[in-house]
């Protein structure tokens, strides 16, 4: 039986640099003979990057909080269906720039949708499933809302006001200290080689420690 993929996601608010880093990882594993899929969310499947277009467009500023929600999880459902889930039962790792740590931190702490309700549609769209590990850029609000807008016109997140992201980057630190087991906090803030090389030590980490557990359970 195939062994399943690994399903590793990057999250942090807009210019922390998850995107800067997926590529290079995916290289780093490929190289050591890993099947790899990078996607993103909102996104990832030509449903769901539908989706994602009408909630990046600023022509939709006002658009309810419950919608958005529920809009989110709309695009996740096919992306795990198309994309995610087919990819780890085949044994591929799937790197994905942003998955439902994000919906916590934009939707619950940005907008200020209950945990709960959060967690219920987790529950109803993924089932059991979770990242088996996920790496959160860390940064001031202040400074990665700098990097992204030197990139152009803002869209309908990233024009949002700073106590939107400092609340979203509340969200996501909380959620990492809560369960060390599953998160890994970079600092964002440094040279973005030193990033990737940070990124590099804790996936070897990861990947040793797996092979530990499986040969400890092999007889
Ligand atoms: N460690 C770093 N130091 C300096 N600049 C960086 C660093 N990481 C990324 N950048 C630059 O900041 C900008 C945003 O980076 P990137 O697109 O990777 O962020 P992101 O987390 O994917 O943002 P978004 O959530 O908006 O997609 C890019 O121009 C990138 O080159
Ligand atoms: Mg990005």
């Amino acid at each position: 039986m195939t062994e399943r993929g690994r399903f590793i996601t990057f999250e942090g608010i807009e210019g922390a640099g998850k995107s800067s880093q997926i590529a290079p990882l995916a290289d780093w594993l490929r190289a050591r003979g890993r099947g790899v899929v990078t996607t993103r969310e909102p996104g990832g499947s030509p449903i769901a990057e539908r989706i994602r277009a009408l909630l990046l467009d600023r022509a939709n500023t006002g658009m309810g909080g419950t919608t958005e929600l529920l809009l989110v999880f709309a695009a996740r459902a096919e992306h795990l269906a198309q994309v995610i889930e087919p990819a780890l039962a085949a044994g591929t790792w799937v790197l994905c720039d942003r998955f439902t740590d994000a919906t916590y931190a934009y939707q619950g702490g940005g907008r200020g949708i209950a945990q709960a309700r959060i967690a219920a549609l987790e529950d109803l769209v993924q089932g059991d499933l979770r990242p088996d590990l996920t790496l959160l850029f860390d940064l001031p609000p202040e400074l990665g809302l700098a990097r992204a807008r030197r990139r152009g016109e803002p869209d309908r997140f990233e024009a949002e006001r700073l106590g939107f992201f400092a609340a979203a980057r509340a969200v996501y630190r909380g959620r990492a200290a809560a369960c060390p087991q599953r998160y890994r906090v970079l600092d964002a803030t440094r040279p973005l080689g030193e990033v990737t090389a940070a990124v590099t030590r804790i996936i070897g980490e990861f990947v040793e420690s797996r092979e530990d557990y499986l040969s400890a359970n092999d007889d």
